[in-house]
C-alpha cells in the first residue's frame, strides 16, 4: 500500500539512476568536469538536453564562460573517476589527472571527449535558467560518438552502508 513519506528520502529512491560525467575548459582550454545525475532529454528536434548543476559547481561556471560542454556517458572503466569527478571541486584538483581519464579533440568543440567513455555528446550551451539550488544548463547536441564495444553504469541502489551499488548493462 502506498504511504505518504519523506520527500527528499523518496526523491532518492527512485532507482536505478543513470549518470553522466560533464565536461567543459576554462580560458586555458584546460578540461574538467563533475558528475550528473539530475539530466535529461528535453526535445529532439532540436537535439536538446538539461542538466541541474549546483550552484557552487565550478563545472558549472566554466560552461557559462566557455559556452560549450560534453556530456560522457560512463562504463566500468570511469567508476574509479567517479569519487574525483563527483566529491572534488575543479578549482581544487586537475581531475584528469587524479582520474588518469584520457581526453581525446572533439569534433566541433573545444571541449574534448572523454577517451574511455562509451558515448559523448558535444553540446553548445543554449541558455541557463536559475532552479532554486541549481542551474538548468540547456545545450544542444551538435556531435554524438559511440563505442558500441562498451556498456553503460547504472546506480541500481545503495548498500548497508549507504554506499551506491552499480551495475553495468
Ligand atoms: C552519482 C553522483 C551524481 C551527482 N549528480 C549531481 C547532479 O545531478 N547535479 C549536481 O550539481 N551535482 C551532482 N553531483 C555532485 C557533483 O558531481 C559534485 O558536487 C562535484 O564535486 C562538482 O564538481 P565541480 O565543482 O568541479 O564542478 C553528483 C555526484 C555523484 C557522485
Amino acid at each position: 500500500m502506498l504511504k505518504q513519506t519523506d520527500i527528499q528520502r523518496t526523491l532518492s529512491a527512485f532507482k536505478p539512476e543513470n549518470f553522466v560525467f560533464v565536461v567543459s575548459i576554462d580560458q586555458n582550454n584546460k578540461p574538467s568536469g563533475m558528475v550528473v545525475a539530475w539530466k535529461t532529454r528535453i526535445s529532439g528536434t532540436p537535439p536538446l538536453y538539461a542538466l541541474a548543476l549546483g550552484k557552487s559547481s565550478n563545472t558549472y561556471k566554466l560552461i557559462k564562460k566557455s559556452k560549450e560542454f560534453v556530456i560522457a556517458v560512463p562504463n566500468k572503466d570511469l567508476k574509479a573517476a567517479i569519487e574525483i569527478f563527483g566529491y572534488h571541486h575543479g578549482t581544487e584538483i586537475d581531475k584528469f589527472k587524479e582520474s588518469k581519464l584520457k581526453t581525446i579533440p572533439s569534433k566541433y568543440l573545444r571541449t574534448p571527449l572523454i577517451k574511455e567513455a562509451t558515448i559523448c555528446y558535444e553540446c553548445k550551451l543554449v541558455k541557463t535558467i536559475n532552479t532554486g539550488s541549481c542551474n538548468l544548463v540547456i545545450g544542444e547536441v551538435v556531435a554524438a560518438h559511440h563505442n558500441k564495444n562498451k556498456k553503460i553504469l547504472l546506480v541500481t541502489g545503495k548498500n548497508k552502508n549507504g554506499e551506491r551499488i552499480f551495475k553495468e548493462f
